[in-house]
């Protein structure tokens, strides 16, 4: 394998796509745009891997934080061919190839990077270029070829006569060149365009003096499609679902109307798997085999085990689920929520930030925050940790096989010794010892014929 450089355009505002944040860090799939370059780039093992920021640097930085970058800052944006010529000092001690990188280019492949820099080997140009036809290729660079079907030039839309805006081939912003002839390319390049910028294009004519350019065309449209505005924005993300989708069914996970599904780019789901419609799994998400994922669901950020049921519109965020739980419909599980073995959390339940022994059932109508439940637990109907007194939250600690009636309140700090029982309607307030009854309910008392009187029958 030939080993590159490669360096990364990440410095732009991406002013079209009128948004506060820098236009790499627009998610696709739950990621960063940078975020699916860079997967694409790091199998291909870059002897340096060099990105540039400028707008909101530090966030994009911080974003995107992995030990194998080195940054390099743009601190004025003066288009492509600037960013590159601030990136030359970090590239200086480098031999061989560099790939150039446009950042908003989310859908690059590995495969297409191979081959293109096996392209540039194989034809020997200091410079390769990466081409493809667009059935609408408005925003983009046109490929200008001469007579014999040479490339001459690469024309920016806003410098483009009629003529060369009815080409269809465009510059897809993906380049291959040696190393040694960058800077001194770089160095001659002037701002003497429609833009007042600095066009990494225009080092095109300068390679063709010193030995030619190589023009590689790919047909693969989409994956080399870049995002300027949120239309593109919407039409990669519709196409990387698809792709992701495809992928997932490919490896024996069922989605029963794949388009009305959305998968994150980094989830992960097991083998025989059935997604009902319109599921959306977020980033951070892990299903294990054999489970059913009920219509509507939301889940991220989550580890599910095998064979769990999560039902209908339940929304998961930051939970642990082990095997066989089921979960829903209408289930909320929240940051630090930690599920064993089948344990059981039904409609209208709420967990945060607590874990629920194995077998537990939580099933109607509960919150549970901040606590630990033991296995073997009934928890009735309407049951609410109080964990909150409006200052401090407070931990309740329930032992294993502890059968909580319905409507039950526990007033944490709280402990509910193992085995104990609580009848329906009590307020714990005090911790309750192992194997008791706790109780606290006004006795019931009868006023005979009230009813009657007050309101005679008809
Ligand atoms: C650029 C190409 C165009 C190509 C298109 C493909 C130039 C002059 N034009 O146009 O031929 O068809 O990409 O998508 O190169 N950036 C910086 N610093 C800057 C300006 C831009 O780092 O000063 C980065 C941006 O963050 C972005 C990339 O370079 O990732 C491309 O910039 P953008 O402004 O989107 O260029 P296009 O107009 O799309
Ligand atoms: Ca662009």
């Amino acid at each position: 394998m030939n080993r590159c450089s490669v360096l990364v355009l990440a410095a732009g505002q991406g002013t079209r796509m009128r948004s506060r944040l820098p236009k790499v860090l627009h998610p696709l799939a739950g990621q960063p745009l940078l975020w699916h370059i860079l997967r694409a780039v790091r199998p291909l093992q870059p002897e340096r891997l060099v990105v540039i920021t400028g707008f909101q640097a530090e966030a994009v930085e911080q974003t995107i934080a992995a030990p194998d970058i080195h940054w390099v800052r743009q601190c004025e944006r003066k288009g492509t061919g600037h960013a590159v010529q601030c990136a030359l000092p970090a590239l200086k001690e480098l031999r061989g190839a560099l790939l150039i990188l446009n950042g908003d280019h989310p859908l690059i492949s590995t495969e297409i990077l191979q081959q293109l820099l096996d392209y540039h080997h194989r034809q020997g140009h200091p410079l390769t270029l990466l081409t493809t036809r667009m059935e609408n290729p408005a925003g983009y660079g046109r490929v200008v070829r001469d007579a014999q079907g040479q490339v001459a030039c690469i024309v920016e839309e806003k410098d483009a006569s009629e003529a060369q805006r009815a080409i269809d081939e465009v510059n897809t912003g993906f380049y291959c060149l040696s190393l040694d002839r960058l800077p001194h390319w770089i160095g001659r390049l002037d701002n003497r365009n429609a833009q007042n910028e600095y066009y990494l294009t225009d080092i095109v004519p300068m390679a063709l003096a010193e030995g030619g350019v190589a023009a590689w065309c790919c047909e693969e449209r989409i994956a080399l499609s870049g995002v300027n505005d949120r239309r593109q924005l919407a039409t990669l993300e519709r196409a990387f679902r698809d792709r992701t989708v495809a992928a997932w069914m490919e490896r024996g996970v069922t989605f029963v109307d794949p388009e009305s599904c959305w998968v994150a780019a980094d989830a992960e789901i097991g083998m025989d798997t059935i997604i009902e419609p319109h599921v959306s799994l977020g980033p951070g998400t892990v299903i294990g085999e054999g489970c059913a994922i009920g219509p509507f669901c939301h889940i991220q950020e989550s580890v599910i085990g095998l064979e769990c049921r999560i039902l209908s519109y339940s929304h998961l965020d930051g939970a642990e689920v082990d095997a066989e739980c089921t979960i829903g419909p209408y289930a909320r599980l929240r940051p630090g929520s930690r599920l064993a073995r089948k344990v059981r959390v039904g409609n209208f339940c709420e967990v945060k930030k607590s874990t629920i022994g194995a077998g537990t059932k939580v099933n109607h109508l509960s919150y549970i925050g901040d606590a630990q439940v033991g296995s073997g637990v009934n928890v009735g109907a309407g049951t609410i940790t109080c964990n909150y007194d409006g200052v401090h939250k407070h931990r309740t600690v329930i032992g294993d096989h502890v059968f909580v009636g319905s409507d039950v309140q526990f007033v944490a700090p709280v402990q509910v010794g193992v085995g104990a029982t609580i009848g329906a309607g009590t307020t714990v307030t005090k911790d309750v010892p192992a194997d008791a009854l706790a109780i606290s309910r006004a006795h019931q008392t009868h006023v005979m014929g009230w009813s009657e009187k007050r309101k005679p029958r008809s």
